[in-house]
């Protein structure tokens, strides 16, 4: 199988054996850019929103597609998951007016987010946003007496737990009964708040939502989700008379990391929600159908790419690979124990020596090791090394650990690259501080 299968759409070596993202050397990139340096493809991007948009037009036509923020937003990506058609997923006020500057129409944004703020729900309510997504009592009566307050209905969807567990990190497990997030419906909570959510001024009371985790392989925890979300809208239904306008079943489809991972392909997943939904649907009604892929849109189209610095053998134990990146950039391996792919990007040595490593990061943290034991060519400092399915989780969970200045992220569309985020300068760290006497 091709070293490269894992890699934006695509991807290739050029004649001196350097990385080609949509025909741009890499190598290229780096010398204009630096490193750490995030290189994103527009043309892999676009295909994986219509991957979700293509099969679902066709079986479920009444439906819109949520590109969860969350996995990484810039304005420029903003653009192009609206050029494509789809809405946008926001868990924060900030990534809420980012997609709002960005040009998402407002009903098109839906804002999540288990504590939010006075401040962020006033700012919903005032853009007008299709939904907020209540994520239990408390939340769904402070929304209420906002909206109520300056006169204005807010559409809610009400997030539940159906008591769903999915083999993914416990981390990033979200559908089960102990969960920060959502309401469960097992014990009465959620029938509880729906009689609340249709009794409260100042809101609108849209559908259900339940997101079951991310990173799921298996299509069986996605089905029992819709599953779950229909019976609960039947019985509901006999109670109260409500049945819901919208029914959303989150995100969380897996994506291929390394070589081995099984992978869930959007449109199987698609397919397969449509149809349970179809199925489990009494009559021939059919609610409006929401869907907030964050990892499986962006994962693939984007790469990290690192300069080697220091390599550092201890005999008969380890040869650790300093890179000028680590845990401020992705925090993924050192969290979750994530997995990558990772090739050498400079030069190709197919066939040539290669060596068992361990790539660190630069931060001041054992655990900051981004690729543990994996095989690579014989190393030399400046060399530059790119790990495929970066673009999601990865830039978006960057922090300022040790005062690390964030890396550049790039676009690059048929060989032509644009800057979509600057490396951040000492000043925007210095910029923070109170100026002094
Ligand atoms: N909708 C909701 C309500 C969510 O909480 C999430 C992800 C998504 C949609 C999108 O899920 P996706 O399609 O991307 O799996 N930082 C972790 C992942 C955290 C996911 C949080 N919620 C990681 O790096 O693996």
């Amino acid at each position: 199988m091709s070293e490269l299968q894992l890699f934006p759409l695509g991807t290739t070596r050029g004649e001196d054996g350097e990385l080609m993202i949509e025909g741009a050397s890499v190598t290229d990139l780096v010398n204009q850019f630096g490193t750490p340096l995030y290189i994103y493809s527009e043309n892999t991007l676009r295909a994986a929103c219509r991957s979700y948009t293509q099969p679902i037009d066709d079986i479920y036509p009444n439906s819109t597609v949520m590109f969860a923020a969350k996995s990484y937003l810039d304005p420029t990506i903003a653009k192009i998951v609206g050029e494509e058609g789809l809405g946008v997923e926001t868990v924060s006020g900030s990534e809420m007016q980012t997609v709002h500057r960005a040009g998402i129409p407002p009903e098109l944004i839906t804002l999540h987010g288990n504590n939010k703020l006075t401040d962020e729900i006033d700012q919903a309510v005032d853009l007008g946003i299709g939904h907020l997504v209540a994520d239990g009592t408390d939340d769904l009566q402070l929304i209420a007496e906002r909206a109520h307050r300056s006169n204005r209905t807010a559409n809610i969807l009400l997030r539940l737990t159906p008591g769903i567990s999915a083999h993914t990190h416990e981390y990033i497990r979200t559908g089960e009964i102990d969960s920060k997030f959502g309401i469960p419906i097992a014990n009465g909570q959620a029938a509880d708040a729906v009689r609340m959510a249709l009794n409260l001024p100042g809101i609108k009371l849209i559908g259900y939502h339940a997101h079951i985790g991310s990173q799921i392989f298996d299509v069986n925890p996605f089905k029992g989700n819709v599953k779950a979300l229909i019976d609960f809208s039947i019985q509901m239904e006999a109670e109260t008379g409500y049945f819901p306008e919208a029914i959303s079943p989150g995100g969380g489809a897996g994506v291929r990391y390394e070589e081995q991972d099984s992978g869930l392909s959007p449109e199987s997943l698609v397919k397969e929600i449509c149809h349970s939904l179809i199925d489990y649907l009494p009559d021939k009604r059919r609610p409006h159908l929401i869907l907030e892929p964050g990892r499986s849109i962006i994962a693939r189209s984007g790469i990290a790419v690192y300069t080697v610095g220091t390599i550092k053998r201890i005999p008969e134990v380890r040869t650790y690979v300093a890179v000028d990146g680590g845990m401020a950039d992705n925090i993924r391996p050192a969290l979750y124990g994530a997995n990558y792919t990772v090739v050498l990007a400079n030069r190709d040595t197919s066939g040539g020596p290669t060596e068992t490593v361990s790539v660190a990061g630069r931060y001041c943290e054992s655990g900051d090791i981004l690729f543990n034991n994996i095989t690579l060519p014989k190393l030399n400092r400046g060399d530059l090394l790119a790990s495929a399915t970066s673009g999601a989780y990865g830039m978006s969970m960057a922090s300022n650990y040790n005062m690390a200045l964030r890396p550049a992220v790039v676009m690059v569309d048929k060989r032509k690259a644009r800057l979509t985020r600057r490396r951040e300068t000492i000043n925007d760290i210095w910029n923070v501080f109170p100026a002094e006497d």
